[in-house]
């Protein structure tokens, strides 16, 4: 027996409603609305309700000097990773599927695979968080391991819908985690926090005449994914 709710019209509606949104309107989300929506988010699920996020939002002033900083540590190769990261991470269909993505954004974008500048310039927009007015940086305690990232997922993902469903457009952004110090330097949380930085969500609202909003990343048939056993 299943129980009717009104409710599967409006997830479908929300859940594919969220996009990655790679270009943005400069107008700022208002305080009440942004205090809504993160609240909103911190009814995430957690294992044992423990909640370990830790989240900067940054905007204004701190936000422009968040991105010069890192498109200055970009320019310098000075990365620093809390969680370690490989080249060779995806193999087989993730890599494909990783390709596919790539090839649709840079396709909406114009820029060729072997245009090297133009694929750097578009790495440093996305340091400026791709012109979004605000991005929240989400963190977990200093002694996490991987079984905390699902904590943290869950609380993206549920920060996500809550800003989708206030019209809100979002890109989440693990380039960002490369700079895990320059972030912590120029929020001037390095000496109250050893947080672990795991990615970071550029938000604001979305330019709707920019194409590399409009591209679509197709998923992966169910069966291709997810097996039912009884
Ligand atoms: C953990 C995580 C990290 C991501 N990192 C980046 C990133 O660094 N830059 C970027 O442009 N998009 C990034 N994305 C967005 C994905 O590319 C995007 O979610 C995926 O292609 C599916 O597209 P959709 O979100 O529009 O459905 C990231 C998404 C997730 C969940």
């Amino acid at each position: 027996m299943t129980t009717p709710t009104l409710l599967p019209d409006h997830a479908e509606k929300l859940i594919r409603a969220r996009r990655a949104t790679r270009a943005f309107t400069p107008d700022a989300v208002p305080e009440d609305t942004m205090r809504a929506v993160f609240t909103l988010a911190g009814a995430a699920p957690s294992n044992s309700n423990t909640q370990p996020w830790n989240v900067e939002v940054v905007s204004g002033a701190a936000r422009d000097r968040l991105s010069a900083d890192l498109i200055a540590a970009h320019g310098e190769k000075r990365m620093s990773l809390d969680f370690p990261y490989r080249d060779d991470l995806y193999t087989g269909a993730y890599a494909q599927r990783r390709h596919e993505a790539g090839a649709a954004m840079y396709g909406a974008l114009g820029i060729g695979r072997d245009d090297h500048e133009e694929r750097e310039a578009f790495t440093a927009e996305s340091l400026d968080f791709y012109g979004a007015p605000h991005v929240a940086l989400l963190f977990l305690p200093p002694n996490a391991e991987e079984r905390m990232a699902a904590d943290l997922g869950m609380y993206g993902q549920t920060l996500l819908l809550a800003m989708t469903a206030y019209g809100i457009a979002s890109c989440p952004q693990g380039l960002l985690s490369f700079y895990a110090d320059t972030i912590r330097d120029s929020l001037g949380i390095h000496r109250i926090s050893n947080n672990k930085l795991l990615f970071g969500i550029s938000f604001g609202y979305a330019d709707t005449s920019a194409p590399i909003n409009n591209i679509t990343v197709p998923r992966a048939a169910l069966h291709q994914t997810t097996r039912f056993h009884s």
